[in-house]
């Protein structure tokens, strides 16, 4: 609402507290802006900031989304300063160490732990989906013995769209739910067919009695032997590994599947681009990166040299800073832990010392300290995951398995969220004015 305050203030009026009061100094003109439920005030509200009447109006400019909500959620809360992160109100601590992930991943989708009931029923259902169509095995056929894993899930996950046509019906919640459950169940059979086929040996179909990760297991490492059994305590690492990763409100990838989702375009291949969103080395490639990094480093005291090329700028030490955690990353504190307890099935894993050491320096160093640059979910897990006997191409995909819960429960209350339409930025043009074509001819060189 534009007011003139002096007059206002001079009625007797008196200022609004949950109000935001601009001045354009190039008119003199005063607006309130309504300030919302988590300090924030309607973008939409500056556009009539205008010194003409028939100019556009007022914009806010935020490159990469450094201070802008694009929703409100009631998914997941993460208190930056603090290193506090809950999903759906609790505590991931707690979560982590008393529920299975596909405990987890019903809370994250439906708002609420489940009964014994429910839970039974939701695992039933997640099971019974767990098979891919054949032709799925065919594509992934197509790919070279060397291709990346992310590669092969995120064009099979596209893929996937074709054989559910229903899909398309993104407002009907049955539908909805049906795939859902689908991509849920069908992740870790895609991850594991990548996996065999990345080196080359038979797939190993789902095993309906297993648990969702022993399954997972099952299906990638059972080799030669009838009857396959996971140790326990790498069971339930990854149990907690996939807890860990399972939601992290509005960051790249996440974004990436409620931008493609805004179009209402189905799950499957919104669910693909948001892998590939997370498939960079400054998100969820980033676990690849460190053990890279890590290897690549070899030896402690190759570290000092390292250090100083970060620095430097020359390079950035994978697996460290974040831009909402400014204190800790409380993911990677648990990670820590579950380390440890892998370690004691597996035996150490050598690139450890090295990591530990680069910790130690960097949360010394100034340089370090002074960006608020803490260790991140991606640079201990890594680790484990290498010490479990995965691939370095596989890490990943490890990070997509359990995100995919995060993005369908983020592309469902975006679907049901009146305030959403086609997600479409603005942008300040900033090129060229308008000008006359030149013949061929006629341009200089
Ligand atoms: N190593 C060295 N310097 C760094 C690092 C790093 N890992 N991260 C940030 N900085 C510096 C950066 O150079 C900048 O310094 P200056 O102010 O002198 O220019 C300052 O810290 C701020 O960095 P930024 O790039 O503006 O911060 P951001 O919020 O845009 O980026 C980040 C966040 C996670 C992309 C970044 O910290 C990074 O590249 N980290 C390494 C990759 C990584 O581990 N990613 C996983 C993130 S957690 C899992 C997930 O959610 O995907």
């Amino acid at each position: 609402m534009h007011i003139d305050t002096e007059e206002h203030m001079a009625e007797g009026g008196t200022e609004n507290q949950d109000t935001l009061t601009i001045r354009d100094n190039r008119t003199g003109r005063e607006y309130e802006l309504e300030i919302l439920e988590g300090d924030v005030v309607r973008a939409m509200d500056l556009r009539q900031i205008k010194v003409q009447d028939d100019e556009f109006g007022m914009m806010a400019y935020d490159p990469s989304f450094m201070n802008t909500a694009s929703t409100r959620s009631t998914i997941t809360e993460i208190d930056g300063a603090n290193g506090i992160l809950r999903y759906r109100g609790f505590p991931i601590e707690e979560l982590a160490e008393k529920c299975s992930f596909l405990e987890v991943a019903h809370l994250i989708l439906n708002g609420e732990l489940p009964t014994e009931d429910e839970l039974d029923a939701f695992v039933h259902e997640v099971t019974y989906h767990t098979y891919a169509h054949q032709n799925i095995q065919k594509l992934m056929q197509g790919f070279r013995y060397d291709a990346h894993t992310m590669g092969i899930m995120i064009s099979s996950m596209a893929a996937l769209s074709t054989f559910y046509p229903e899909s398309k019906d993104v407002h009907d919640p049955e539908v909805r739910w049906n795939q859902i459950v689908r991509i849920v169940a069908k992740m870790p059979t895609l991850a594991a067919f990548a996996y065999r086929h990345h080196r080359g040996l038979p797939y190993v179909y789902p095993e309906n009695e297993l648990s969702y990760t022993a399954n997972f297991l099952n299906m990638l490492f059972r080799i030669g032997v009838r009857d396959y059994e996971p140790n326990p305590v790498l069971e339930r690492a990854l149990d907690i590994l996939f807890i860990l990763h399972a939601d992290h409100e509005q960051n790249c990838s996440t974004t990436a599947m409620r931008v493609i989702g805004s179009s209402l375009s189905d799950p499957y291949c919104a669910l693909s681009g948001a892998m590939a969103a997370l498939y960079g080395p400054l998100h969820g490639g980033a676990n690849e990166a460190v053990l890279r990094m890590l290897t690549e480093i070899g030896d402690v005291k190759n570290i000092p040299d390292f250090m100083e090329s970060v620095k430097r700028g020359e390079r950035r030490l994978m697996g460290f800073g974040h831009r909402v955690y400014k204190a800790y990353d409380p993911r990677a504190s648990i990670i820590k832990t579950t380390a440890h307890e892998v370690f004691e099935v597996t035996g150490k894993n050598p690139l450890l010392d090295i990591a530990l050491e680069l910790e130690k320096i960097a949360l010394q160093e100034e340089y370090f300290v002074s960006r608020n640059l803490y260790p991140n979910v991606d640079f201990y897990s890594g680790l484990i995951y290498q010490a479990m006997g995965f691939p370095v191409e596989m890490f990943p995909v490890l990070f997509a398995i359990p995100r995919s819960v995060g993005w369908l429960a983020q592309w469902q209350e975006m679907l049901e969220d009146k305030e959403q339409r086609i997600a479409r930025p603005r942008q300040v043009y900033v090129g060229e004015g308008e000008r006359s074509w030149v013949p061929i001819s006629e341009r200089g060189s």
